[in-house]
């Protein structure tokens, strides 16, 4: 059992109120409560924006904004602005980016943008009827739902598609009202699951009026699996080129290596999952400087690599007449209005920084940033191995604990260039005790 006291009625206290309470659970309140008072912005009309995203707010929580420049992009250059605390990533996307700038750049070739989302319910009757009566309430659903798809009608988008299952075979009575969604610029959340709530209300009702008491509503809700909104896109050049990005082996060797190494991520689970993982490095990074919600990216990426059965690269390598291609199909969601990508100040100058660019367009950008950082990570595990470039960051990040001059910086730096870094070890260093 914890230590900690039940908080009874937390959510109605004030801010001040849950940040001493929450003081009285650590070792040093006063000190806790600057800090915690010392990330929330001046401006309290700012502020206010912020402890209204979500609930319970006591304070901010920073994490590095950075910049990976000059990705270009079906022709276009991009500076994109990436959110992550971990280190090398921005350098790593950064890397790639500049060598495929002078290589063709990354090419869209296919994209999508249906979404999908769903009416779970229990049919206690024979499927002919359900079928029949479906069939009837099929037509008359757009009328119905127009209310909720008016403004997204206007806009170009709503409905392209319903259709019924039997999941009977699943389970007992089982059935899916499924609808294909198109949302235009925005991620679509909020309207996919309005539409399928009144699509719920609607089908009982009208399920009630003919055959009353025989359909249950289970739920209604939007599908995060998305392999119908995706972006498909690939880099590619001779494979003597590929020598430019890795000095250290002959271009067809590199070219070689690498694709064996994307063939274990396409068939080893445990590979694949870390190979995705870095993919993920890059295009949440984007996600979440734009205000997208990561989790949902996350998720439909994730189930989109186990779409064959069990986990597997979303990445892929080619090597054909002299010509050496890698390509990503990533599934994403995401939007340039609605959610946070306008209300964050920041997910706003992101949207500035890439030329506001519809959703579609920021779609690709973020693929190609996934392609990129997987890209980079593969060309260090097949060469120098991650923890070089990992290490040098890794030892500037542990010297900003540490109140030491440049030129016993410099003299660090110098020791640990070709030594295994840790907190410890510096520390040592610094007392003069290695
Ligand atoms: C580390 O965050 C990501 C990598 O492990 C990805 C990979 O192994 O491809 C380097």
């Amino acid at each position: 059992m914890s230590e900690n006291q039940y908080f009874e009625g937390f959510s109605k206290l004030s801010r001040d109120e849950k940040l001493k309470m929450l003081a009285g659970t650590v070792k040093d309140p006063d000190a806790f409560i600057n800090e915690l008072n010392g990330y929330r912005y001046q401006d309290p009309s700012l502020q206010e924006k912020f402890d209204q995203f979500s609930e319970n707010t006591i304070s901010n929580f920073h994490l590095p904004y950075g910049i990976a420049p000059n990705f270009l992009i079906d022709g276009k250059l991009y500076h994109i602005p990436m959110v992550t605390e971990e280190s090398s990533v921005i350098a790593a996307a950064s890397k790639a980016a500049k060598f495929w700038y002078n290589h063709g750049g990354f090419q869209t070739e296919e994209t999508g943008t249906a979404k999908r989302g769903h009416v779970h319910f229990l049919w206690y009757g024979e499927s002919e009827e359900l079928e029949s009566l479906y069939s009837r309430f099929e037509p008359e659903l757009k009328d119905r739902l127009s209310d909720v798809t008016k403004n997204m009608d206007a806009r170009g988008g709503g409905i392209t598609e319903s259709w019924l299952s039997n999941m009977t075979s699943e389970m007992d009575n089982y059935y899916v009202l499924g609808l294909s969604l198109e949302t235009v610029d925005s991620m679509g959340a909020n309207f996919i699951n309005s539409v399928l709530e009144k699509t719920a209300g609607e089908l009982k009702k009208f399920a009630d009026e003919h055959q009353p008491g025989k359909l249950e509503i289970l739920m209604a809700i939007l599908s995060n699996y998305t392999p119908r909104s995706y972006v498909k896109m690939k880099v590619e050049c001779p494979v003597e080129e590929l020598e430019g990005f890795n000095g250290s082996i002959k271009g067809i060797q590199f070219a070689e290596k690498f694709s064996k190494a994307v063939q274990i991520a396409k068939s080893n689970v445990s590979r694949a999952v870390t190979n995705n993982k870095g993919i993920m490095n890059g295009v949440d990074a984007v996600v979440i400087a734009t205000g997208n919600d990561f989790r949902a990216v996350e998720a439909g990426a994730h189930a989109y690599s186990i779409s064959h059965g069990k986990p597997s690269a979303l990445t892929d390598c080619k090597i054909e007449n002299g010509l050496f291609t890698f390509r990503i199909t990533l599934p994403l969601a995401m939007g340039t209005v609605g959610g946070v990508t306008r209300l964050h100040p920041l997910a706003s100058r992101s949207l500035e920084i890439l030329g506001n660019p519809d959703a579609k367009e920021l779609m690709k950008i973020t693929a190609a940033v996934g392609l990129a950082s997987n890209f980079s990570a593969t060309t260090s595990l097949i060469t120098t191995g991650i923890q070089k470039g990992h290490m040098k960051l890794h030892l500037e990040n542990i010297l900003m604990a540490f109140n030491v001059d440049e030129e016993m910086k410099n003299k660090i730096r110098a020791y640990f260039k070709d030594k295994e870094v840790s907190y410890e070890k510096v520390k040592k260093f610094i007392e003069g005790k290695l």
